[in-house]
């Protein structure tokens, strides 16, 4: 198979979607693979590398339209929707719920769509998101530490237990793999840190793997007001369902905050579980809402680009390395969590999610396969 990684053109994004050490495993087995020129070097890597892998480095049209398979990291934006054609498979995050444009054109042009952040294990985890999830988790508290410094115009705080001082409170709302990499390294700094969730497993399991500077409570409406008053930093790592109108974090809710509270939405999902959430960019990270200042950036992961493209390949390419060695119809039919991810395929939206969020008809994977 032919797989063509192109350079990401979103505002602000450094990461690729295959590092050299992923050229390798497909031109072991066979394949050929196409890097846009310059791809990977916004996460330090230079073309002579994939070459020394045996890649080869060509421009955008090539790869859109020499490709079988198109491996990328971040949604397809506007300029790319030209290069779209019937059967051509692209894996990606693609987020389609989040942009109709993209859904509009994916199913006019009738891709086969796998989208990375719905594949699932067999025990209903994100295998391919956790990694961005970690990352995320851990660069927003580096964030909170960056907009606490008096000299980019936060309080001054340092977050961290300093002798003779009062320890500063970090607050995470969610358990999950972003809520865990925040905790992990605002603990790591000597901070308290209270994680609430709504899921008593997901406290039991980040209990396992956090230090005793870390308290674990239930996510309740009382809790969760009475927890922000005396909270210094309040990330908010829940993923949010799309449908949902209601918010964790209201409008109101700020005024129960200290002024110089810092706000991280690490789900970052526009009038989602705080509800004076807006996307920002990274050249444009924070705002204030009722005095308080937020960071909002929805690529946090690009701001650590050489990490994060290190761990999104290592978490992808043996999915894409299946798609390649049996072809996109068989590698679906064989796994049913790979499946999970499958959102277009020929003309028809196969993403239940997205269906209900654009109000439009949708199938399942296996109706779409004919299983
Ligand atoms: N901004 C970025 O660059 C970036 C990067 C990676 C991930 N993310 C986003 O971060 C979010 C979290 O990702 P994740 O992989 O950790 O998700 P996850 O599903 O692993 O964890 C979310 C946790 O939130 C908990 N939860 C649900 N409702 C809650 C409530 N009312 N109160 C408290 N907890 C509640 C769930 O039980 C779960 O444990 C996602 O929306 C993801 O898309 C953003």
């Amino acid at each position: 198979m032919i797989i063509g990684v192109p350079k990401e053109i979103k505002n602000s994004e450094y990461t690729v979607a295959i590092s050299p050490s992923g050229v390798s495993a497909f031109v072991e087995n066979g394949h050929t693979v196409l890097i846009e020129e310059g791809a990977g070097l916004g996460s330090g890597f230079y073309d002579e590398e994939y070459v020394a892998r045996g890649a080869i480095i060509t421009d955008k049209e090539t790869i859109y339209h020499g490709s079988d398979m198109i491996f990328k990291v971040k949604e397809l934006l506007p300029s790319e929707f030209k290069y779209l054609r019937e059967g051509l498979i692209i894996m990606t995050y693609f987020h389609s719920n989040a942009y109709r444009d993209e859904t509009d054109a994916c199913l006019e042009k009738k891709i086969i769509g796998i989208a990375c952040e719905d594949v699932q294990d067999k025990n209903e985890n994100y295998p391919l998101l956790r990694p961005m999830s970690e990352i995320g988790g851990k660069g927003g508290f580096i964030a909170a530490c960056n907009y606490s410094q008096k000299i980019n115009g936060g309080s001054g705080k340092m977050l961290a237990r300093v002798t003779g001082l009062k320890i500063p409170h970090i607050t995470i709302l969610g358990a999950g793999s972003a809520g865990l990499g925040a905790a992990e390294l605002a603990a790591g700094f000597g901070n308290k840190v209270t994680v609430l969730d709504v899921d008593y497993d997901a406290l039991n399991r980040a209990k396992e793997k956090l230090p005793l500077n870390v308290e674990f409570l239930h996510s309740d409406y009382e809790t969760i007001c009475e927890v922000i008053q005396y909270t210094d930093v309040l990330m908010n790592c829940v993923s949010w369902p799309k449908w949902r109108t209601d918010h964790i974090i209201t409008r109101d809710m700020l005024k129960l905050m200290k002024k110089d509270t810092i706000i991280i939405d690490v789900a970052c999902d526009i009038g989602g579980a705080v509800e004076t959430c807006r996307a920002m960019t990274h050249n444009q990270p924070v705002y204030f809402e009722e005095g308080i200042l937020h960071y909002c950036v929805d690529n946090i992961p690009s701001a650590y680009s050489r990490t994060a493209t290190c761990s999104i390949c290592s978490a992808t390419v043996p999915y894409a390395l299946d798609i390649a060695n049996k072809g996109v119809y068989k590698a679906l039919m064989d796994d049913p969590y790979l499946r999970k991810g499958l959102c277009f395929y020929l003309g028809n939206l196969t993403l239940e999610e997205t269906g209900l969020k654009q109000g439009r008809p949708y199938i399942s994977p296996e109706e779409a396969l004919g299983i």
